[in-house]
């Protein structure tokens, strides 16, 4: 049993760098009981038989997103949002009426509710922008989750976690047992795969708000540096970067850290590229 919960916490980081702890092997069993159903399997053994048998890619990817943790909320951990509104958006907006443009990221997007949360908060707060162009991205490792983030539907305990019911009514539309957010939301958002770590990643323009939350906790040292200076590179000069309340960059020589609202962002040190040398 434990050569395969080896194998299996090997080959999750392999795909999706994510560090599984050994004293947290138990997960196994209650994540991957889903696919081990879908499969007619009726234990671990039998599903590491067959990677070890052969090479399945799908399986083998199947495998790394159900081990991913997708715990999410709508205005989770609420101080960056309410930092948004209050100052950090305010400042960008006047800095931005010339280019009427703005990018934010949702990087490890899970089911959307980070993306949609910033286009609720848009929309609320900032009339003046419904003639820009905004652009949310999220992005995933997990296909499922994704989807789930496309889909834009929640189920009534989704809704209930961190929604005020004013933007319930005004965002969503009931169908069912879900919740569906509506298409002038859904429009301002674009979800796709993406590994973090996989860099550089396929996202073409700068960021002006980069939410980097509750995702660089499950990854090794090295993957931290390196989606770190990912978000560097695809933040805006001026830009600002959040992490998850439990997270903190190891190495403060391209951020800066500031500490206001009862939370801390990150603005990027300029960096001598021969770009601004020159
Ligand atoms: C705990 S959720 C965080 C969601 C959201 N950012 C938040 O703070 O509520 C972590 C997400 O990171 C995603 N993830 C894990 N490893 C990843 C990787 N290598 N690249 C991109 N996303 C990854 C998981 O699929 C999961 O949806």
């Amino acid at each position: 049993m434990q050569a395969d919960f080896n194998y299996l916490r090997k080959m999750v980081n392999s795909l999706s760098h994510n560090v599984l702890d050994p004293s947290r092997d138990y997960l196994f069993e209650t994540r991957l009981a889903r696919l081990l159903r879908s499969r007619e399997m009726s234990h671990i053994g039998e599903l590491v038989e067959q990677l070890r048998g052969q090479r399945d890619a799908a399986l083998e990817r199947a495998v790394a997103e159900a081990m991913t943790i997708n715990e999410t909320s709508f205005f989770r951990d609420g101080r960056p949002f309410e930092l948004l509104r209050t100052e950090l958006l305010p400042s960008l907006i006047e800095k931005r009426m010339s280019t009427r443009k703005l990018r934010f990221w949702s990087a490890a997007c899970s089911a959307g509710q980070e993306a949609y949360s910033l286009a609720m908060l848009l929309r609320e707060h900032f009339p003046l922008l419904a003639s820009w162009e905004i652009r949310i991205e999220g992005t995933d490792f997990s296909a499922e989750m994704v989807a789930r983030a496309s889909a834009g539907r929640y189920h009534r305990i989704e809704i209930n976690r961190g929604l005020p019911a004013r933007s319930v009514v005004r965002f969503f539309e009931h169908q069912g047992e879900e919740w569906a957010i509506k298409p002038e939301l859904r429009r301002m958002c674009n979800f796709q795969q993406a590994d973090l770590c996989q860099t550089p990643l396929p996202l073409a323009e700068r960021f002006d708000v980069i939410f980097l939350r509750n995702v660089m906790l499950y990854f090794s040292n090295e993957s931290r540096r390196k989606v770190l200076a990912e978000a560097h590179r695809l933040l805006a000069p001026d830009g600002v970067l959040f992490l998850g309340s439990s997270e903190q960059p190891a190495d403060l020589s391209q951020w800066n850290p500031v500490l206001i609202g009862g939370t801390c962002h990150y603005t990027p040190k300029a960096q001598l590229t021969n770009r601004n040398i020159a």
